[in-house]
């Protein structure tokens, strides 16, 4: 059985500027989106080391370094970049529609 998704309104699109970044809760998900270069990404809130929050790491570029321990992921596709996380994180579509961020998170 698959999850149904639904593009799901954020933010405006100018309560995020170029190198910032914000958290918010849908359902069961924290999902935490980033602007970069007017470029977003969207990935779950959650290492999938030790579920430490990603959104307090340190975005270099596209990649984000978990505060706890320093795994790194790549925000475009989740993939692992650094130990000691070995799972890639899950990635979520972002549109900009109406001038609102919109996000596709499982329902
Ligand atoms: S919880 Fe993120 S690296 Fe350990």
């Amino acid at each position: 059985m698959t999850e149904a998704t639904d593009f799901v309104t954020v933010a405006p699109a100018a309560d995020l500027p170029p190198g910032e970044r914000l958290v918010f809760e849908y359902g069961r998900h924290w999902v935490v989106v980033f602007n970069v270069d007017g470029e977003y990404y969207a990935i779950e809130d959650c290492c999938t080391h030790e579920e430490y929050p990603l959104s307090e790491g340190t975005l270099r570029g596209y990649s984000i370094e978990c505060a706890k321990h320093g795994a790194n992921f790549d925000i475009r596709t989740g993939e692992v970049l650094a130990p000691p996380a070995i799972i890639p994180v899950k990635t979520y579509p972002v549109r900009i529609q109406d001038g609102q961020i919109q996000v596709a998170v499982p329902g």
